[in-house]
């Protein structure tokens, strides 16, 4: 049985099967439309989410499945003190497949250990974010139609933003790949990021402040929004949350294919009139994500189409 913790769970080929898989499932839906009949997919949601949530669920649905859950803590037994250990097992009993977000890193390696059933995680704490990291390589290769050779800025909270973490780990094994990561210096990527992945796989990468500096050089601009729930104080927020907005005045500086990623929610860091930029592709990513997700379901489950 297979789950899905980190994103090195999966080699790279089994990364561009499922890319591959999301691609067919996006040309044709009517196709997939029944591949999921009679299976149930368990969203355990400890900690908000919206675009999580409902594209596990709306993925599930589109295969012909259907969909049982939590969408909070204070809502299930955990707020009675149930241990994720005994939460996972007995949701084991009720469904086929479990998608789960809580605040704590680590979390997923403990549930998918008691897991009886194929466990994604679907965000542990500052941790990591598995899920969103397909659906913004599935979002890479679809705009730039490959995963290779490319500059990508990452800008924003990349201390605690686990969508940056996660998606660091995955780019590491393309060839040519080269990071920009702008961030406020208190924000920077953590250590064991730095040290054990960028270092180890002798990346090349920038660190810098200023998001105009680096504008024109990159391929893929990865905007992220500060992680206000992750800070331990509001003031230190505060400080921080409009540190980067990106406008169209800063668009000028980009070249004409540089797309702009974002996993959303976003607050202020994009203006909304960089919206009608055909750069602009955050809302086509959460397109992509139920696509990938989709794929995800049914390579876990094993499942197949002829
Ligand atoms: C991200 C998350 O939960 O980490 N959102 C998401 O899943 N699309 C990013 C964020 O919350 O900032």
């Amino acid at each position: 049985m297979r789950h899905l913790i980190s994103p090195l769970d999966f080699t790279v080929e089994e990364i561009q099967k499922l890319l591959d898989l999301a691609r067919d499932i996006e040309k044709n839906r009517s196709k997939y439309a029944h591949v999921c009949d009679g299976k149930k997919l368990a969203t355990l949601f400890f900690e908000p989410s919206t675009r999580t949530r409902l594209s596990f669920e709306s993925a599930m649905l589109s295969l012909g499945g259907s969909v049982l859950g939590v969408s909070s803590a204070s809502s299930s037994s955990a707020a009675k003190g149930e241990s994720v250990a005994d939460t996972i097992r007995m949701i084991s009993c009720y469904s086929d497949i479990v998608a789960m977000r809580h605040p704590k890193e680590g979390s997923a390696f403990v549930a998918a250990q008691k897991a009886g059933i194929p466990f994604i995680n679907a965000g542990d704490g500052g941790h990591q974010h598995p899920t969103q990291t397909l659906t913004d390589l599935l979002t890479i290769y679809s705009l730039k139609g490959t995963l290779e050779n490319m500059t990508i800025g990452l800008c924003g909270d990349l201390k605690f933003g686990r969508t940056v973490h996660s998606l660091i780990h995955a780019m590491v094994r393309y060839p040519g790949i080269k990071f920009v990561l702008i961030s406020p210096p208190e924000l920077r990527v953590p250590d064991y990021i730095r040290e054990d992945v960028l270092d180890a796989h002798n990346i090349e990468y920038r660190e810098l402040t200023n998001l105009e500096d680096a504008m024109a050089e990159l391929d893929i601009l990865y905007m992220t929004r500060i992680q206000r729930e992750r800070f331990f104080n509001e003031e230190e927020y505060l400080r921080m949350k409009d540190y980067y907005v990106l406008d169209t005045d800063k668009m000028k500086l980009a070249k004409e294919d540089t797309f702009i990623l974002h996993p959303l929610p976003r607050v202020n860091e994009i203006s909304t009139e960089v919206d009608d930029d055909p750069r602009a592709a955050y809302f086509k990513q959460a397109q992509y994500g139920v696509y990938v997700r989709m794929a995800l379901i049914m390579t876990l489950l094993e499942l197949e189409v002829e």
